[in-house]
C-alpha cells in the first residue's frame, strides 16, 4: 500500500494559519486535489479536516473517503467509511481495491503515514505565505526523509503544484 501525500502549504512549511484555517488554500488547488483524489479514487482524511470542510470539500465526490475518528458510532455514508485506526482504515482502503491512496491530513493523519513509510509521492501545493504560528505539514513527525524533485504539475498565480518522489526514509 502506498500514499501520495498532497498538502497546501505556506512557504514556511505550514498548513494552517493559526491551528485551524486553511481558507487561503486556493480553489482552484481544492478543484486540482479533487481530480488528483477522482484519479487515485480514494482518500484518508482526519475527522477534524473531514468535519471542517464537510459539505465543502469532503466527502470528495466520485471518491472513497475513508475517515479516522476514535468515534465508534459514526454510521458510514455513501461514499464514506470511518475508521478507528490506522490499520483498520488501511485495510478498509485494501478491501476496496485500491492499492494507493490520497493522503491529505490534517497533521495527525500524515505524521501516522510518515511513520508508517507509506508516502512514496507528495504533490506540494505551496501558497505565498508566511505563517508563524500554524501546524507543520508533518504534524510532529520526527524522522527525515529524502525526496526527488519530479515535475512542476501545475502553474497559477496563487499557488504552485510541485510533485516529489520519495527516495529514502532514515
Ligand atoms: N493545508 C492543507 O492542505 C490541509 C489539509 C488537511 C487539513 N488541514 C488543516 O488541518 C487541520 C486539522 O489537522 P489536525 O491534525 O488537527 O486534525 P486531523 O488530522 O484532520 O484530525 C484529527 C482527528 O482524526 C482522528 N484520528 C487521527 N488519527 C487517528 C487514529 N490513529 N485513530 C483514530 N482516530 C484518529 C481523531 O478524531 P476524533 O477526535 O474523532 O477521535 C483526531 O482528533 C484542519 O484545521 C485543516 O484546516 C490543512
Amino acid at each position: 500500500m502506498k500514499a501520495t501525500l498532497y498538502i497546501a502549504s505556506s512557504l514556511n512549511g505550514k498548513m494552517t494559519e493559526g491551528q485551524t484555517n486553511s481558507s487561503w488554500v486556493s480553489e482552484h488547488d481544492e478543484i486540482m486535489f479533487a481530480r488528483t483524489c477522482q484519479e487515485i479514487g480514494c482518500v484518508l482524511v482526519g475527522r477534524q479536516t473531514f468535519d471542517q470542510y464537510q459539505g465543502v470539500v469532503y466527502p470528495v465526490p466520485e471518491t472513497q473517503n475513508v475517515v479516522l475518528t476514535s468515534n465508534q458510532d459514526r454510521p458510514d455514508q455513501k461514499n464514506v467509511t470511518f475508521r478507528n485506526d490506522l490499520s483498520s482504515a488501511l485495510q478498509t482502503i485494501e478491501d476496496l481495491g485500491f492499492d494507493r491512496f490520497v493522503v491529505v491530513g490534517g497533521a495527525q493523519v500524515i505524521k501516522q503515514c510518515l511513520d508508517h513509510k507509506i508516502v512514496d509521492q507528495v504533490l506540494l501545493s505551496l501558497h505565498p505565505y508566511i505563517f508563524g504560528n500554524g501546524l507543520s505539514i508533518v504534524g510532529e513527525y520526527e524522522g527525515n526523509v529524502t525526496l526527488e524533485f519530479e515535475a512542476v504539475k501545475h502553474e497559477h498565480k496563487e499557488f504552485l503544484l510541485v510533485q516529489y518522489k520519495v527516495i529514502q526514509y532514515k
